[in-house]
Protein backbone atom coordinates (compact mmCIF):
# COMPACT_ATOMS: atom_id res chain seq x y z
CA UNK A 1 0.00 0.00 0.00
CA UNK A 2 1.39 3.49 -0.70
CA UNK A 3 0.37 6.20 2.40
CA UNK A 4 1.98 8.74 3.32
CA UNK A 5 1.30 9.06 7.42
CA UNK A 6 0.36 13.10 8.47
CA UNK A 7 1.10 13.51 11.50
CA UNK A 8 -1.62 15.84 13.29
CA UNK A 9 0.07 18.27 16.15
CA UNK A 10 -0.78 17.30 19.81
CA UNK A 11 -3.34 19.24 21.39
CA UNK A 12 -6.57 18.85 18.62
CA UNK A 13 -8.44 18.60 21.87
CA UNK A 14 -8.42 22.15 22.82
CA UNK A 15 -8.31 23.34 19.44
CA UNK A 16 -11.69 25.75 19.28
CA UNK A 17 -14.18 24.80 17.09
CA UNK A 18 -15.88 27.11 14.68
CA UNK A 19 -19.10 28.08 16.20
CA UNK A 20 -21.65 26.88 13.35
CA UNK A 21 -20.01 23.30 13.95
CA UNK A 22 -20.46 23.22 17.72
CA UNK A 23 -24.06 24.30 17.08
CA UNK A 24 -24.10 21.43 14.38
CA UNK A 25 -23.00 18.82 16.52
CA UNK A 26 -25.58 20.01 19.60
CA UNK A 27 -28.37 19.55 16.89
CA UNK A 28 -27.05 15.84 15.75
CA UNK A 29 -26.18 14.93 19.72
CA UNK A 30 -29.78 15.74 20.31
CA UNK A 31 -31.10 13.71 17.22
CA UNK A 32 -29.11 11.21 18.18
CA UNK A 33 -30.03 10.40 21.48
CA UNK A 34 -33.53 10.48 20.42
CA UNK A 35 -33.15 8.43 17.75
CA UNK A 36 -31.34 5.76 20.24
CA UNK A 37 -33.65 5.99 22.88
CA UNK A 38 -36.46 5.61 20.47
CA UNK A 39 -34.96 3.06 18.27
CA UNK A 40 -35.95 -0.55 18.58
CA UNK A 41 -33.73 -1.96 16.40
CA UNK A 42 -30.11 -2.27 17.60
CA UNK A 43 -27.84 -1.54 14.46
CA UNK A 44 -24.71 -3.64 16.20
CA UNK A 45 -21.99 -1.43 13.70
CA UNK A 46 -23.01 2.08 14.43
CA UNK A 47 -21.16 3.85 17.01
CA UNK A 48 -20.21 7.67 16.24
CA UNK A 49 -17.14 9.31 16.29
CA UNK A 50 -15.35 12.33 18.71
CA UNK A 51 -17.34 14.81 16.53
CA UNK A 52 -15.18 17.67 18.19
CA UNK A 53 -12.30 16.07 17.55
CA UNK A 54 -12.82 15.03 14.12
CA UNK A 55 -13.83 18.53 13.53
CA UNK A 56 -10.86 19.87 14.98
CA UNK A 57 -8.62 17.66 12.86
CA UNK A 58 -11.05 19.24 9.91
CA UNK A 59 -10.13 22.82 10.82
CA UNK A 60 -6.57 21.64 10.95
CA UNK A 61 -6.60 19.72 7.46
CA UNK A 62 -8.45 23.14 5.83
CA UNK A 63 -5.78 25.16 7.94
CA UNK A 64 -2.73 24.09 6.20
CA UNK A 65 -4.48 23.70 2.81
CA UNK A 66 -3.48 19.68 2.40
CA UNK A 67 -6.03 18.80 0.10
CA UNK A 68 -6.10 18.34 -3.54
CA UNK A 69 -10.03 19.26 -3.86
CA UNK A 70 -12.81 19.43 -2.16
CA UNK A 71 -14.85 16.63 -2.68
CA UNK A 72 -15.52 14.47 1.12
CA UNK A 73 -16.74 11.17 1.13
CA UNK A 74 -17.68 9.59 4.82
CA UNK A 75 -17.65 5.65 4.20
CA UNK A 76 -20.10 4.57 6.71
CA UNK A 77 -21.26 7.28 7.19
CA UNK A 78 -24.05 6.64 10.22
CA UNK A 79 -25.57 9.64 11.29
CA UNK A 80 -23.77 11.79 8.79
CA UNK A 81 -22.40 14.04 10.87
CA UNK A 82 -18.76 14.58 9.63
CA UNK A 83 -20.21 15.08 6.33
CA UNK A 84 -22.35 17.91 7.14
CA UNK A 85 -19.40 19.27 9.34
CA UNK A 86 -17.39 19.10 5.88
CA UNK A 87 -20.32 20.64 3.84
CA UNK A 88 -20.63 23.68 6.60
CA UNK A 89 -16.83 24.05 5.74
CA UNK A 90 -17.78 24.43 2.44
CA UNK A 91 -16.44 20.87 0.94
CA UNK A 92 -19.12 19.14 -1.57
CA UNK A 93 -19.75 16.37 0.98
CA UNK A 94 -21.51 12.79 0.64
CA UNK A 95 -22.05 9.73 3.29
CA UNK A 96 -22.70 6.64 2.30
CA UNK A 97 -24.31 4.53 4.64
CA UNK A 98 -25.58 0.50 4.70
CA UNK A 99 -28.57 0.80 7.22
CA UNK A 100 -31.39 3.02 5.09
CA UNK A 101 -32.93 4.07 8.77
CA UNK A 102 -29.62 5.93 9.17
CA UNK A 103 -29.53 7.05 5.80
CA UNK A 104 -32.96 8.71 6.54
CA UNK A 105 -31.83 10.15 9.97
CA UNK A 106 -28.95 11.76 8.29
CA UNK A 107 -30.89 13.26 5.39
CA UNK A 108 -33.70 14.78 7.42
CA UNK A 109 -30.87 16.02 9.63
CA UNK A 110 -29.40 17.41 6.83
CA UNK A 111 -32.55 19.10 6.06
CA UNK A 112 -33.79 20.46 8.88
CA UNK A 113 -30.21 22.34 9.20
CA UNK A 114 -30.36 23.34 5.91
CA UNK A 115 -26.80 21.00 5.40
CA UNK A 116 -25.48 20.43 1.67
CA UNK A 117 -24.37 16.89 2.52
CA UNK A 118 -26.14 14.07 0.53
CA UNK A 119 -26.46 10.50 1.93
CA UNK A 120 -26.80 7.27 -0.38
CA UNK A 121 -27.91 4.16 0.81
CA UNK A 122 -25.27 1.12 0.03
CA UNK A 123 -22.07 -0.43 0.63
CA UNK A 124 -18.85 2.19 -0.17
CA UNK A 125 -17.28 -0.70 -1.52
CA UNK A 126 -17.34 -0.87 -5.27
CA UNK A 127 -17.72 -3.46 -7.65
CA UNK A 128 -14.64 -5.37 -8.44
CA UNK A 129 -13.00 -4.85 -4.54
CA UNK A 130 -12.66 -7.35 -2.59
CA UNK A 131 -11.05 -9.83 -4.88
CA UNK A 132 -7.91 -7.83 -4.96
CA UNK A 133 -8.56 -6.88 -1.53
CA UNK A 134 -5.84 -9.62 -0.05
CA UNK A 135 -7.51 -9.61 3.75
CA UNK A 136 -5.29 -11.16 6.76
CA UNK A 137 -7.98 -11.51 9.01
CA UNK A 138 -12.08 -11.34 8.27
CA UNK A 139 -13.75 -7.96 8.87
CA UNK A 140 -16.75 -8.17 11.57
CA UNK A 141 -17.79 -4.96 11.81
CA UNK A 142 -18.09 -3.72 8.03
CA UNK A 143 -20.16 -5.38 5.28
CA UNK A 144 -18.19 -6.57 2.97
CA UNK A 145 -20.38 -6.53 -0.22
CA UNK A 146 -19.87 -5.28 -3.25
CA UNK A 147 -21.96 -1.76 -4.65
CA UNK A 148 -22.38 0.76 -7.53
CA UNK A 149 -23.98 3.46 -4.97
CA UNK A 150 -20.98 5.42 -6.67
CA UNK A 151 -22.73 6.13 -10.24
CA UNK A 152 -25.95 6.97 -7.75
CA UNK A 153 -24.09 9.98 -6.63
CA UNK A 154 -22.63 10.97 -9.70
CA UNK A 155 -19.27 10.67 -8.46
CA UNK A 156 -16.61 8.04 -8.38
CA UNK A 157 -14.20 7.12 -5.38
CA UNK A 158 -10.97 8.73 -7.28
CA UNK A 159 -12.58 11.75 -7.93
CA UNK A 160 -13.03 12.78 -3.60
CA UNK A 161 -9.60 14.54 -2.21
CA UNK A 162 -11.01 13.29 1.57
CA UNK A 163 -12.54 10.31 2.99
CA UNK A 164 -13.20 9.94 6.57
CA UNK A 165 -14.07 6.62 8.34
CA UNK A 166 -14.35 5.49 11.82
CA UNK A 167 -13.24 1.73 11.64
CA UNK A 168 -13.79 -0.74 14.50
CA UNK A 169 -10.40 -1.67 16.21
CA UNK A 170 -8.36 -3.51 13.67
CA UNK A 171 -10.21 -3.31 10.74
CA UNK A 172 -8.40 0.67 9.20
CA UNK A 173 -6.76 -1.54 6.89
CA UNK A 174 -9.86 -2.37 5.09
CA UNK A 175 -10.64 0.67 4.69
CA UNK A 176 -6.86 1.76 3.54
CA UNK A 177 -6.84 -1.46 1.05
CA UNK A 178 -10.62 0.13 -0.50
CA UNK A 179 -8.96 3.74 -0.53
CA UNK A 180 -5.54 2.43 -2.11
CA UNK A 181 -7.31 0.38 -4.90
CA UNK A 182 -9.95 2.88 -5.95
CA UNK A 183 -8.76 6.93 -4.51
CA UNK A 184 -6.79 9.03 -6.08
CA UNK A 185 -3.11 9.72 -5.81
CA UNK A 186 -2.96 13.03 -3.73
CA UNK A 187 -6.22 11.89 -1.64
CA UNK A 188 -6.44 11.98 1.87
CA UNK A 189 -8.04 8.98 4.68
CA UNK A 190 -9.00 10.78 7.84
CA UNK A 191 -9.84 8.42 10.58
CA UNK A 192 -11.03 8.48 13.97
CA UNK A 193 -9.36 5.32 15.66
CA UNK A 194 -10.92 5.89 19.54
CA UNK A 195 -8.50 6.31 22.21
CA UNK A 196 -5.63 6.68 19.73
CA UNK A 197 -7.10 10.01 18.26
CA UNK A 198 -7.13 10.93 14.64
CA UNK A 199 -4.82 9.14 11.60
CA UNK A 200 -4.26 11.29 8.96
CA UNK A 201 -2.86 9.33 5.64
CA UNK A 202 -1.92 10.76 2.05
CA UNK A 203 -2.40 8.29 -1.04
CA UNK A 204 0.91 8.50 -2.75
C1 LIG B 1 -18.52 2.91 13.48
S1 LIG B 1 -19.93 3.52 12.58
C2 LIG B 1 -19.37 5.16 12.20
C3 LIG B 1 -20.46 6.14 11.87
C4 LIG B 1 -19.98 7.54 11.48
N1 LIG B 1 -19.03 7.50 10.40
C5 LIG B 1 -19.35 8.23 12.66
O1 LIG B 1 -18.11 8.31 12.71
O2 LIG B 1 -20.07 8.72 13.54
C6 LIG B 1 -19.74 2.63 11.03
C7 LIG B 1 -20.94 2.70 10.12
O3 LIG B 1 -20.59 2.04 8.90
C8 LIG B 1 -21.74 1.37 8.40
N2 LIG B 1 -21.25 0.35 7.44
C9 LIG B 1 -20.66 -0.84 7.69
N3 LIG B 1 -20.29 -1.44 6.53
C10 LIG B 1 -20.65 -0.60 5.52
C11 LIG B 1 -20.52 -0.64 4.11
N4 LIG B 1 -19.92 -1.65 3.47
N5 LIG B 1 -21.00 0.40 3.39
C12 LIG B 1 -21.61 1.45 4.00
N6 LIG B 1 -21.76 1.55 5.34
C13 LIG B 1 -21.27 0.54 6.09
C14 LIG B 1 -22.41 0.84 9.64
O4 LIG B 1 -23.79 0.57 9.41
C15 LIG B 1 -22.18 2.00 10.62
O5 LIG B 1 -23.26 2.92 10.61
Amino acid sequence: MAFEEIKIPDGLKSVDILPEAEELIDAANDSIERFMLADQKVIENFVTCDFHLTQAALQWIHENHLLTGDRMCELGSGYGVVAMLAASMGMTAIGIEIEQILVDEASSLADSLGNEATFYCGSFVPRGTIDQLHLEQDVRNVTVEEDDVYREAGLAMDEFDLFFAFPWPGEQVFFERVVDQWAASGSMLLTYRGRDGMQLQRKI
